[in-house]
């Protein structure tokens, strides 16, 4: 076992070193793709991608490329293409967060402004366009059609539910959509480009969604949970957004009248700096944490039993490992 590996996967020291060399590469050619003749853009661009950020969309693009023959052409390109498209959706999404911390850093709406920002997010969508043409038609429709179910989910979670559907199978739809969809495609991209069976495709596509969706749970609980510097974010961006997450869902639905204060503040305005505090405080410590943290388990369950159909080559336990880490990730 390695420990050089991100995320403490379990794989062998063989495929660990084989990994992290190739994240590596991906390093340096996302360093060279975030650059533009003009300074700020380059400036801009690179802000994100020095931060660091924990690559995980380049990680399981790698890892499925084992199920094929992982030195194909175009592996590596689209590593570096899933976390430029991650990385541009994340400068648009602080402006739509109003969001003032990234990756441990000033977001980019506060450090320059909003129009920098969304500006520099579309710029990193075309250089992952760039990179995309090389990858072929197929590939470019494939990340095109998780983009536009990113887009759709975001769009989904900024409108809320309508008033007869259900609250909690809307807020799915928006994870799978703006978070499982990308997830999925990094998957799908590594077996796909690397040549493995259409089975061992659809499968880890399938299963790479799963992930996506318990990997965005994790994500909310985490704003609810940590503190920044386990995070790189302010905790309660999106209870100060009004985005209505699964702890805050649980507690909504309650029934119990012990709930009514906390349900009274969700419903409430909370850019109020002390109803904000209040409302954080009660959630930290309410039964939906946990209850949400038990959707989390089931979700990675579920990815994890489709994962277990794959031939059973080293790559797979790293998966197994990512089912885990989404899991262990909130505590
Ligand atoms: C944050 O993604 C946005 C979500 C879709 C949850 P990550 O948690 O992968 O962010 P970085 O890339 O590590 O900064
Ligand atoms: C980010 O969602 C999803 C995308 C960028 C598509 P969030 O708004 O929940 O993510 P964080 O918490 O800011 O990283
Ligand atoms: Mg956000
Ligand atoms: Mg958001």
């Amino acid at each position: 076992m390695s420990s050089a590996i991100p995320f403490g996967l379990p794989v062998t020291d063989e495929l660990a070193a084989d990994v992290v060399e190739r994240l590596a590469a991906v390093e340096e050619r996302l360093l060279e793709t975030a650059r533009d003749q003009d300074r700020l853009l380059t400036e801009a661009s690179r802000h994100l991608v020095a931060a660091g950020g924990k690559r995980f969309r380049p990680m399981l693009v790698l890892l499925a490329s084992y199920f094929g023959d992982p030195t194909a052409p175009g592996v590596v390109s689209a590593a570096v293409v899933v976390e430029l498209t991650h990385l541009g959706s994340l400068y648009h999404d602080d402006v739509m967060d109003e969001a003032p911390m990234r990756r441990g850093q000033v977001s980019a709406n506060l450090r320059w402004t909003n129009t920098i920002a969304i500006l520099t997010g579309d710029y990193l969508f075309s250089r992952a366009s760039d990179l995309l043409a090389d990858l072929g038609p197929e590939a470019v429709r494939v990340q095109a059609r998780a983009f536009s179910r990113l887009v759709r989910g975001q769009i989904q979670e900024t409108v809320g539910p309508a008033p007869d559907t259900d609250p909690l199978k809307h807020y799915l739809q928006v994870m799978a959509d703006k978070t499982g969809s990308l997830i999925a495609v990094s998957g799908q991209f590594g077996a796909m480009l690397a040549g493995a069976s259409a089975h061992v495709v659809d499968t880890i596509t399938s299963a790479c969604e799963k992930i996506g969706v318990a990997f965005q749970l994790s994500d909310d609980i985490l704003d609810i949970a940590s503190e920044s510097d386990q995070s790189g974010k302010t905790p309660g961006t999106d209870l100060r957004e009004g985005i209505r997450t699964l702890p805050v869902l649980h507690v909504l639905a309650s029934t119990d009248p012990a709930d009514e204060r906390l349900q009274k503040l969700l419903t409430s305005d909370l850019t109020d700096d002390e109803a904000h505090a209040e409302a954080l405080g009660l959630l930290r410590s309410h039964p939906a944490m946990d209850r949400a943290r038990a959707d989390l388990r089931q979700w990675a369950a579920d990815a994890r039993a489709e994962l277990l159909t794959l031939p059973d080559v080293p790559a797979r336990a790293a998966f197994e490992g990512l089912c885990d880490y989404v899991v262990s990730r909130t505590g």
